[in-house]
């Protein structure tokens, strides 16, 4: 199966035989539901700070929190923690989960400190992936960062129609 949708991917990710995920970088948890949505999941961790520090002209940033809050509540399978992401990770014991998904912040330095802090949490076998891999002005260079990381053999792209692409890496 190759997958040509985030839809897709989690399908993929489910054949995979994913059990245990993070999500680092969730929003209002759309891609979340999708993920739930396709893979038979025992736990899914939730991972962002919905701060205003990285939103600045939004107020309704804890607003946005409450919003997911609700939306999984009824979810036992996930579990939602407000905080930074490579603190979050600090929580989390080598090898314990089958993928993490990083669309969090988008810079270079962030993209790496991500990947550096996470990947040790994926079990070998386990899959690191993320969304937007593309650079965007000097702000937005998650492609940049995984091929620096990675090296372009590693990784494998789903190019998402009318979407920024996909990019995982096997552990
Ligand atoms: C692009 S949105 C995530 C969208 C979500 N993955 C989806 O597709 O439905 C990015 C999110 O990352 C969060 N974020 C940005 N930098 C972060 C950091 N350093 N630690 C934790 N969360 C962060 C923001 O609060 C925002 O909600």
């Amino acid at each position: 199966m190759k997958p040509k949708t985030r839809e897709d991917f989690a399908k993929f990710l489910d054949i995979w035989g994913c059990k245990y995920g993070v999500e680092v970088g969730v929003h209002k948890g759309d891609h979340a539901q999708t993920l739930l949505d396709n893979i038979e999941l025992k736990k899914l961790y939730l991972v962002d700070c919905w701060s205003r520090e990285v939103w600045p002209r939004n107020r309704n940033v804890n607003k946005i929190y409450d919003v997911v809050c609700m939306r999984f509540k009824d979810d036992e399978r996930v579990s939602i923690k407000k905080t930074w992401s490579t603190l979050a990770a600090e929580e989390y014991d080598n090898d314990c989960c089958d993928f993490v998904y990083l669309d969090a912040c988008h810079t270079f330095e962030c993209v790496m400190s991500d990947i550096l802090s996470w990947l040790r949490c994926v079990r070998k076998g386990g899959i690191i992936c993320g969304h937007d891999f593309c650079n965007k002005g000097k702000n937005y260079r998650v492609e940049e960062a995984v091929r620096t990381f990675f090296g372009a053999e590693r990784i494998h792209v789903i190019p998402v129609a009318g979407e920024d692409p996909t990019w995982w890496v096997i552990k």
